[in-house]
């Protein structure tokens, strides 16, 4: 956490979202190299940066395509890559036609856990003339999507196998109950989901050659759940404090960071920023809820106390100043936020810091919420 406020010029907007290449491209660099040690392909979730150019930064290191959740998110993505995922189901009759329409374009799967968003995606491609890759979205314990019952899940795959205008292209699933170094029957857990529905899909001569999986915190373990070959971890890019506290990554390897101006110092050890809620997002720590809203590195017992939507209000320790001098009004902090992605999200650009210049580029699919 050495970045050095005097490389940011004083007319620098704030608050702001700073990105270092350097520990961006790192990052970039060492997911991909697991994923090549063990065979894995990388198909990175975008929705942490919601940036073409990040995108393409990912699929130049290696990655074989890109995630999104959001058909509006998929369109924008497609200036990235042609090999797309849409990891949500798209029910409605928007949604379902712009996959479509989509799907006239680039190589585009999508994920379904109900015969519904089947008939949606059917009934949209056929009117476009178009086939739409399935990977049918099967829970693995985190409960959320995905069809719980492997007899329904399999059931459901034999839907899609005679639609005319789907095929299926595999499984996925997303493993958000899995914490690092976790025991190995949950590993065990997982991969039986899967295999029970690979088999009995297999058993009626339906094949499912991709099985994609992975988060951030599960994503170096993947190797550990022998059926997966494609993982979809998103946060890795620019890591945040939520990675931090779960013991995913260390501090140095959080690659985006809020710069905040102090606007008022109404108290003794206290100081107010311009970054609230609007900025930082809401998102408590995953780990440790209670702990505030981002971490000061020049400050590490501060606490980010309370937001409002334009305020930060930070408690200093007295350790904290013993230190160093407490900042005056005018003075710039730097702060870890907790969830990067929905920060990212609220942003209209951020900027690149190559260590001299700081580029400014645009969260191109901000906000495509479709
Ligand atoms: C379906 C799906 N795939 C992949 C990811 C990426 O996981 P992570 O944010 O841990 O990188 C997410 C995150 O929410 C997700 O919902």
């Amino acid at each position: 956490m050495d970045w050095c406020l005097d490389a940011i010029p004083e007319d620098h907007p704030t608050p702001s979202v700073i990105v270092s290449k350097d520990v961006v491209r790192k990052n970039i660099a060492s997911m991909q190299s697991y994923c090549n040690e063990h065979g894995l392909k990388l198909r990175p979730h975008t929705k942490t940066h919601k940036s073409i150019l990040m995108a393409r930064e990912q699929i130049a290191a290696g990655a074989i395509g890109l995630a999104v959740a959001k058909a509006g998110e998929a369109e924008v993505m497609a200036h990235a890559s042609n090999d797309l995922m849409i990891a949500y189901p798209a029910i409605g009759t928007k949604r379902s036609s712009m996959v479509a329409e989509l799907a006239t374009q680039v190589d585009l799967r999508i994920g379904v856990d109900s015969s519904d968003a089947v008939d949606y995606l059917q009934t949209a491609a056929k009117k476009r003339g178009v086939t739409i890759g399935i990977m049918l979205d099967v829970e693995v314990g985190f409960h959320r999507t995905g069809v719980v019952d492997p007899d329904v899940a399999i059931r459901l795959g034999e839907y899609v196998s005679k639609q005319s205008n789907l095929v299926m292209r595999g499984l996925m699933c997303f493993p958000g109950h899995i914490l690092p170094n976790a025991e190995q029957d949950r590993w065990a857990a997982y991969e039986e989901s899967l295999q029970k529905v690979v088999d009995g899909l297999r058993s009626r001569g339906i094949e499912t050659p991709t099985i994609s999986g992975g988060s951030t915190p599960t994503a170096r373990d993947s190797h550990r759940n022998r059926l997966l070959n494609e993982i979809r971890p998103g946060t890795y890019i620019y890591n945040d404090l939520n990675e931090v506290r779960l013991g995913v990554c260390t501090l140095d390897e959080c690659a985006a960071r809020v710069l905040a101006t102090v606007v008022s110092t109404p108290e003794r050890n206290k100081l107010v920023i311009d970054a609230g809620s609007k900025t930082l997002s809401s998102d408590r720590n995953a780990a440790n809820p209670d702990a505030g809203w981002g971490y000061l590195p020049m400050f590490p017992q501060a606490k980010v106390y309370r937001l409002s939507e334009e305020h930060g209000e930070i408690q200093l320790s007295d350790q904290d100043i013993a230190d160093v001098s407490p900042p005056k009004v005018g003075e710039r902090l730097w702060l870890v936020p907790n969830h990067i992605c929905v920060c990212i999200n609220l942003q209209n650009q951020f900027y690149l810091h190559d260590g001299a210049q700081l580029q400014m580029l645009p969260v191109d699919a901000r906000g495509l919420l479709v």
